[in-house]
């Protein structure tokens, strides 16, 4: 319909030739080349089929091929292009014959006589659950005391942790009990039945692992004790909508009261605000106005006794496209100019693509604003 628009338009434009017409009517109308569907982040599983979307709409014929990593897919028995422009690799390997893995970066590009478009950089990674980062450490704490115990692991994805003590699932529906998705277990309120080996269970789609043991000794009941943090909020980077878990833990006797406070004096707020346990924060669906430096205080009840734990909380909003460019036709010789706008934090970086090459500003193209 765009050529028949322009063609019904060359009978009124004299200073427009028809060729110039016909090579930019393919930018502008319902035809012109458009993702309708770009490949996401995945993760994939060792010796299972990954499919990766490319969905476009445009006058055909298109063409779609891949790449990773910036190196064009050998497509065969592999891996192929599905008629509707899916990646299919049958069988995602740790290693190919040389050292090379199915993991990467990959994007599709789609042409047709127009042009061509590359989609977004697609990250897939190998399922995997590699050895503990470290084990719970054995502790002894005194009856009414609180006891912590932790361990790490860098799954992908993420792995899921429980406890186990004794070699038997511990049930965390006590509530002196607070698992932390982390690999954080706080026990509050000792008593001497809390005691026995306690390790962490981790599992994802790719393993399931378990620590070294940890012994929890629960010793004599407690005297006098100053208010301390045993553990205080990390420093955390997460993304909008995303939840923060701060971490606040104390010790003493008679049993400290944890308060939460922001730095800068601004109130904490309510709203998908919740403390987990005995102090930690939880923020939910967090918003850029919860970044900040949250304070943790300790304080003897009925004194002006206590303790601060500092963590900055910084919370960042991906990229997103507030002005497009937008499609236009010009007589040759005439100038075009194209606007594109994000908004993210931190401040999105833009760059600009012709036919799926680097576009440098030379001769007649220029990049004015910040590339915007
Ligand atoms: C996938 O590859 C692995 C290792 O190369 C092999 O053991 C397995 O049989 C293959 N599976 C299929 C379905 O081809
Ligand atoms: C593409 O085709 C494959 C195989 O028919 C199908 O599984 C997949 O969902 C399709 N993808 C899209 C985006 O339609
Ligand atoms: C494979 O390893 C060799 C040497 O160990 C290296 O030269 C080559 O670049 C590697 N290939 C890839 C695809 O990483
Ligand atoms: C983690 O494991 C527990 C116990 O097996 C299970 O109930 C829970 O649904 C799992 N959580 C996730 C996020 O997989
Ligand atoms: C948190 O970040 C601040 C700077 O913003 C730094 O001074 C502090 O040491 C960090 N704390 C931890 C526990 O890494």
């Amino acid at each position: 319909s765009s050529i028949r628009r322009l063609d019904f338009l060359n009978l009124h434009i004299s200073n427009c030739s028809s060729l110039t017409c016909l090579l930019l009517s393919g930018v502008g109308g319902a035809s012109e080349l458009a993702f309708l569907k770009e490949p996401s982040d995945v993760i994939a599983v060792r010796d299972r089929p990954l499919m990766l979307d490319c969905q476009v709409e445009g006058e055909g014929p298109i063409s779609i091929t891949w790449r990773q990593n910036g190196v064009p897919v050998a497509t065969g028995v592999k891996a192929t292009v599905l008629g509707n422009g899916t990646l299919l690799i049958r069988n995602f390997s740790k290693r190919r014959e040389s050292n090379e893995t199915d993991a990467g970066e990959y994007d599709c590009a789609a042409q047709n006589r127009y042009g061509m478009l590359i989609s977004r950089k697609a990250r897939v990674q190998l399922a995997s659950l590699p050895k503990f980062l470290s084990h719970p450490e054995s502790v002894a704490v005194d009856e009414g005391g609180v006891a912590r115990l932790t361990c790490q692991v860098n799954g992908i994805p993420e792995a899921n942790i429980t406890w186990q003590r004794d070699r038997q699932h511990l049930s965390t529906e006590d509530p002196r009990y607070t698992l932390l998705p982390n690999g954080v277990l706080q026990i509050t309120g000792v008593r001497r039945t809390d005691g026995g080996l306690f390790r962490c269970v981790a599992s994802n789609i790719a393993n399931t692992r378990y620590s070294h043991e940890a012994q929890l000794s629960v010793t004599g009941s407690r005297i006098y004790q100053e208010p301390a943090i045993l553990s205080g909020p990390q420093n955390l980077t997460i993304n909008i909508h995303q939840t923060a878990i701060l971490e606040c833990i104390a010790t003493g006797n008679p049993r400290p009261i944890v308060s939460w406070s922001r730095l800068d004096g601004r109130s904490i707020g309510v709203e998908g605000i919740q403390v987990l346990g005995t102090g930690n924060l939880m923020i939910s669906d967090a918003t850029l106005q919860h970044s900040g430096v949250y304070v943790c205080s300790a304080n003897r009840p009925g004194s002006r006794s206590r303790r601060t734990a500092l963590g900055r909380l910084v919370v960042q909003a991906p990229p997103e496209f507030v002005q497009w460019p937008q499609s236009v036709s010009r007589p040759a010789g005439g100038s075009a100019v194209f606007s594109c706008t994000a908004s993210g934090v931190p401040e999105p970086h833009l760059i600009w693509l012709k036919n799926g090459k680097l576009l440098t500003p030379s001769g007649n193209v220029k990049l004015t604003n910040g590339n915007t």
